[in-house]
C-alpha cells in the first residue's frame, strides 16, 4: 500500500535498543574478506512494507555472519540500497544514491549492493552503468545471499542472483526487526496477476505461499518474543493458499494466527479484489484481534480502464466486496490505491473514480500519476495523458478525498478508542498513537508510553490525523505494553 512513501535507514526500535544478536548465535565471523574485525553494514530501504521487512531479513542474515549495522553509508563496510521500480521516479532514487560513489574516494574500499526491484529490473547493466557495484540481487534470489556474500568475502568483484525461476520464499530464522510493537511477516510472496502497469511480477517472480504451520509458528515466536501486533504481507496477501493438500483458506490462516493467546492487533495487507471472499469479513467478525481494516485497491473507478488495466473485476463487482465489508457488524476502514491518467484514461472515465470515491467514502487514499514501466504490458499502450492532465486529476482527486476524510473523522469527535503507542514527538510532547482503523491519534503523553496500549478521546480531528487527550480508566494502573527491550526482536 502507499509505495515509496516508506523509507528507512537502519531505522531503530523507538526505545533505542542496542541491535545485536544474542551472544552465541550464529556469530561465527567469516575467516577472509574485508575490515575484519569491524565487518559493518549499512542498508536503505526505499518502497512497500515488503521491501522493509525484506531489509530486515538480509541484516539478520549479515547479521548471523558477523556484520554489524551502523547508521550512515560513511560508517558501512557494505553499503546495501533495497529498491524500488514501482514508479519512475521511485527507480531513479537508487541512482542518485549511487552518483555520490562515483568520484573520488566515497566507495573506496566498500562493497556496494543494489537489492531488490530495480536490481531485478536492471540486473548486469548495473555493472556498465555503476561500475562501484559489486552485488545485485532482485528478491527471489534472497535465499542465496548467505552464497553471495561468501563469493564477495573470497574477493570475488561481481556477483549477481538474479534468476526468477524459483518456488522458494525467503525464509530465515535470523531477522533484525525495526520496529518493537509491529512485526511484519510475509506469508506469500511474488505475484502471478500481471496487472498491465505493474512491475511487480516482472521484478518479484511468480506467486509462491509459505506453509500454514510455519506462518503460525512464526506468529506464536513473535508472541513469546513480545510482539502484540503482526502485520501478515503478500503483494495479494489474500492470494495465499496453505501449499500443504487440503490446506486452510486464507480466512482461516486469519483466524488461525488471531487465536494466538497474546496477539492483541492482526493486520494483514494488500487484499485484491478479485480473491476478496466474505470469509474473510466474518473471520473480522468473530477475531476481535483482527483489526478494524481493510486495503483494497481498486486503481479505477471505470469498468472500461479496469478491463484495460487487466484488474480482473468491473466497478460493480469491486463495490459488491464493499458491500460485503459495510455489512460487517464491525466499523471496518476502508483505504484504497488509485491511479490516475492511466493509458485513455478520458474525463469520464476519470469522473467515474471521483464518483467511486464518493460512493465508497474510503477513510485513506493512495493516489499515484500513472508512470510507464518496463516489462509490463502497459508499455504498448500509449501513454496518451499528458503529464499536466496527470497532475490536475491527482490533485482534484485529493481534493475530494481531503473533504471526505474530514467529515468522517468529524463523525469521531468526542469517542473514546484504544491506541497502541507507536511514537513520541518531543517537540509538541505528544504520543504517537495508532488505532485499530489505522489512523494517527496523537496525545499529550510521555516517551515511555511508547509500546502501550491507551485510552484517548478525541478531541480534535483533520483530514489525516486525530488529537485527543487519554481516558484513565480502572485498572489503568497496570498499562498493557508491547514489546519492550528484551522483546523478540529476532523473531523469525
Ligand atoms: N499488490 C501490491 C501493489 C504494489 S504497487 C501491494 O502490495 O500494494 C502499489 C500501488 O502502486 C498499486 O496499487 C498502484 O496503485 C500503484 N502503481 C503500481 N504501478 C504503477 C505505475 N506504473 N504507475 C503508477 N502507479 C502505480
Ligand atoms: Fe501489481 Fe497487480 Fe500484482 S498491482 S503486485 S500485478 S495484483
Amino acid at each position: 500500500m502507499g509505495n515509496d512513501l516508506i523509507q528507512i535507514a537502519n531505522a531503530r526500535p523507538p526505545g533505542g535498543a542496542p541491535l545485536e544478536l544474542p551472544a552465541g548465535e550464529g556469530l561465527a565471523p567469516s575467516a577472509t574478506g574485508i575490515g575484519l574485525g569491524a565487518k559493518t553494514f549499512y542498508i536503505e530501504t526505499f518502497g512497500c512494507q515488503m521491501n522493509v521487512h525484506d531489509s530486515e531479513k538480509v541484516a539478520g542474515v549479515l547479521m548471523a555472519r558477523g556484520y554489524r549495522p551502523v547508521d550512515s553509508h560513511q560508517a558501512a563496510d557494505i553499503i546495501l540500497y533495497n529498491t524500488c521500480s514501482i514508479r519512475e521516479k521511485a527507480a531513479q532514487k537508487v541512482f542518485s544514491r549511487l552518483g555520490a560513489f562515483r568520484k573520488g574516494s566515497a566507495g573506496a574500499g566498500k562493497i556496494i549492493g543494489v537489492l531488490g526491484c530495480v536490481a531485478q529490473q536492471e540486473g548486469e547493466r548495473f555493472f556498465e552503468r555503476t561500475p562501484q557495484v559489486s552485488l545485485v540481487c532482485g528478491s527471489a534470489s534472497y535465499t542465496q545471499l548467505p552464497e553471495l556474500l561468501g563469493q564477495l568475502e573470497a574477493g570475488n568483484r561481481r556477483v549477481t542472483g538474479l534468476s526468477l525461476d524459483t518456488e522458494d520464499c525467503f525464509e530465515t530464522e535470523l531477522t533484525r526487526r525495526d520496529n518493537l510493537h509491529r512485526a511484519y511477516l510475509t506469508i506469500i510472496e511474488g505475484c502471478d496477476q500481471r496487472c498491465a502497469f505493474c512491475v511487480v511480477p516482472a521484478t518479484r517472480g511468480p506467486e509462491r505461499s509459505r506453509s500454514g504451520a510455519k506462518i503460525v509458528a512464526d506468529c506464536q515466536r513473535l508472541v513469546d518474543g513480545g510482539y502484540t501486533e503482526i502485520q501478515l504481507l503478500g503483494q495479494i496477501v489474500n492470494a495465499w493458499r496453505d501449499p500443504q493438500p487440503a490446506g486452510w483458506s486464507f480466512a482461516e490462516l486469519l483466524a488461525r494466527v488471531a487465536e494466538i493467546p497474546g496477539l492483541r492487533r492482526l493486520r494483514f495487507t494488500t487484499s485484491h479484489p478479485r480473491y476478496f471472499t466474505s470469509e474473510i469479513v466474518a473471520a473480522i467478525d468473530s477475531h476481535p484481534v483482527l483489526c478494524n481494516q481493510i486495503h483494497l485497491p481498486v486503481q479505477s473507478g471505470s469498468t472500461p480502464v479496469l478491463a484495460r488495466m487487466r484488474r480482473g473485476h468491473t466497478r460493480e463487482e469491486y463495490l459488491e466486496k464493499i458491500n460485503c465489508i459495510r455489512g460487517s457488524q464491525r466499523a471496518i476502514s476502508l483505504s484504497t490505491d488509485i491511479i490516475v491518467g492511466f493509458c485513455g484514461e478520458s474525463e469520464r472515465d476519470f469522473e467515474e473514480t471521483l464518483s467511486l470515491l464518493a460512493q465508497v467514502e474510503y477513510d485513506q487514499v493512495f493516489a499515484f500519476k500513472f508512470s510507464p514501466r518496463p516489462n509490463t504490458d502497459g508499455l504498448g499502450f500509449q501513454d496518451t495523458i499528458p503529464e499536466e492532465e496527470k497532475s490536475r486529476r491527482l490533485t482534484a482527486l485529493l481534493e475530494l478525498q481531503r473533504q471526505i476524510q474530514l467529515r468522517r473523522n468529524q463523525a469521531l469527535l468526542g469517542q473514546v478508542m484504544e491506541v497502541l503507542v507507536e511514537g513520541y514527538q518531543p517537540r509538541l510532547g505528544q504520543a504517537v498513537g495508532r488505532t485499530t482503523t489505522n489512523r494517527v491519534l496523537n496525545f499529550p503523553g510521555e516517551p515511555a508510553d511508547i509500546g502501550c496500549y491507551m485510552k484517548v478521546q478525541v478531541t480534535a480531528v483533520g483530514p489525516n490525523s486525530l488529537v485527543g487527550s487519554r481516558v484513565l480508566e480502572q485498572g489503568d494502573g497496570a498499562l498493557e505494553c508491547s514489546g519492550g527491550l528484551t522483546g523478540g526482536q529476532y523473531g523469525s
